[in-house]
């Protein structure tokens, strides 16, 4: 039987942690939907270390935000790379900051207290509304199970025209936006290369279970 660690109520519903009979790993429940869990993290961290690797070539002091905190891994792998200054995590769920805060989920709680690091609880469309314009080196968004599954009605809005263009406007020239997806989402590319001029996407082969797979990733570069 599945054990809960912690749940919550927010307006969009029950937030869970739970830690899974079978395997033993940790997953991450919103309003019903499963958002992340610990047995398959190799897409989220590499939706960091790609990003970063194009780009911060040779650089120091990268400033890069991450939407959705999730259960951490994203943020894990930006903190370990040493050319990062700062990041700047946005998560919807308060509860699940607090969580992470609280030492439920393993190494997050010293992420979050990391002397680079600020967090907002909020929608990251609202959060990157209101920071300056061409400040970010690299914007990571993994905030649903893509567009195509999404935990919110309302984060449709995230991949879309209109938000994509300001993704592009709040990064320096040069920088990188890149798009966690569970299925491959050609209008996603498509607004993306409009509002950036590219757009790369990478399919990564996934077993679960014994089910095969393959996760998304979509990437984009301001011009610079
Ligand atoms: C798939 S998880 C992120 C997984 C994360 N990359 C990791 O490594 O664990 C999605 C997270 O985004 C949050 N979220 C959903 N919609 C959001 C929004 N509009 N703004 C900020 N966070 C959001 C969810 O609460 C959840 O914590």
């Amino acid at each position: 039987m599945s054990g809960h660690l912690a749940r919550a109520r927010s307006e969009r519903g029950d937030v869970v942690l739970l830690r899974r009979a079978g395997d033993g790993a940790l997953e991450l429940r919103v309003n019903g939907v499963f958002v992340m869990d610990t047995a398959h993290t190799g897409t989220e961290r590499l939706l960091a270390t790609a990003s970063l690797d194009l780009a911060l070539p040779g650089r120091t002091g990268g400033r890069v935000l991450v939407g959705g905190l999730g259960l951490g891994f994203t943020l894990l792998e930006v903190l370990a790379d040493p050319r990062v200054g700062s990041a700047h995590v946005v998560e919807l769920e308060g509860a699940l900051v607090d969580w992470h805060r609280r030492g439920l989920v393993p190494g997050t709680a010293e992420a979050l207290a990391d002397g680079r690091v600020r967090t907002s609880v909020g929608d990251v469309a609202e959060v990157l509304a209101a920071e300056p314009e061409g400040e970010l080196d690299v914007l990571l968004l993994d905030v649903d199970n893509g567009p195509g599954h999404l935990v919110h009605d309302r984060n449709a809005a995230l991949y879309r025209a209109e938000f994509l263009e300001l993704c592009a406007a709040r990064l320096a020239p040069g920088g990188t936006a890149a798009i966690w997806s569970a299925a491959e989402a050609p209008d996603l590319a498509e607004a993306l290369a409009a509002a950036f001029g590219d757009c790369a996407l990478t399919s990564v082969p996934v077993v679960l279970g014994r089910t095969e797979t393959s996760y998304h990733l979509y990437t984009a570069r301001r011009a610079g």
